[in-house]
């Protein structure tokens, strides 16, 4: 008997999403992990150095106002404040200005792209819920060291869910949906080289 499984067409964008993006992001978890970034206040430094120089590339994002069209709460999303907070708890330098920014405040930007490299740092909050819990074991929290990995007062869940909700909702032509998935790959590949770079 031949029976031939298929994922349900009817899926979610972020569903799908998540689907294109589950290997990528199954090897940078293992890649981060092994670098072991909780065994040391020293090496979570470097863990928040990767985080700094990812959200400053998609820094500019935040004040796009056709984005925040789309996603009216878009810029109470930004991170790269508490990030920055964090670096300067530990006493440690922020990473230099290095390279090219792939989005700049001002320019204009292909939306589906940017939707998917936003798709990659609001996912990573959702499940950052396990990384917060081991920073604490360092003796960070939400108001020293770990600001940026806490979860948003309504809940991650919830707040994650209003992400994707406002993502699902978006008319999209099977072109936008394909650049949207590339634009989450490229965030991860982006990642993957900043922890080898770390
Ligand atoms: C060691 C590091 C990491 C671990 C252990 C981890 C773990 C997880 C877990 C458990 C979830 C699912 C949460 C849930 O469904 O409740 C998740 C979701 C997600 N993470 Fe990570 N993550 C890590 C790093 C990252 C990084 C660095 C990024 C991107 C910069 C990232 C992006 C995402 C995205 C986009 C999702 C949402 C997937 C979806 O449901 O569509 N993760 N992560």
């Amino acid at each position: 008997m031949d029976i031939t499984l298929q994922a349900p067409l009817e899926a979610s964008r972020a569903k799908r999403l998540k689907a294109a993006t589950n290997d990528t992001h199954d090897r940078l978890d293992k890649r981060i992990m092994a670098a072991e970034p909780f065994a040391s206040v020293e090496n979570y430094g470097q863990f928040l150095s990767v985080q700094y120089q990812f959200h400053r590339d998609i820094d500019g994002l935040y004040a796009n106002g056709q984005l925040r069209e789309l996603l009216p709460d878009l810029a109470e999303r930004r991170r790269l404040d508490q990030i920055r907070q964090d670096i300067e708890d530990l006493g440690l330098p922020l990473p230099a200005a290095g390279g090219e920014v792939p989005f700049d405040a001002g320019t204009s930007v292909d939306l589906p792209t940017a939707l998917g490299w936003l798709y990659v740092a609001e996912g990573s909050n959702l499940g950052a819920a396990f990384l917060f819990k081991m920073a604490r074991a360092l003796g960070l929290d939400e108001n020293r060291g770990a600001r940026h990995l806490a979860g948003h007062p309504d809940g991650r869940a919830r707040h994650w869910r209003a992400f994707t909700g406002a993502l699902d909702a978006l008319a999209l032509d099977e072109d936008e949906e394909l650049r949207l998935a590339d634009g989450a790959r490229a965030a991860f590949r982006r990642v993957h080289g900043l922890v080898e770079t770390a």
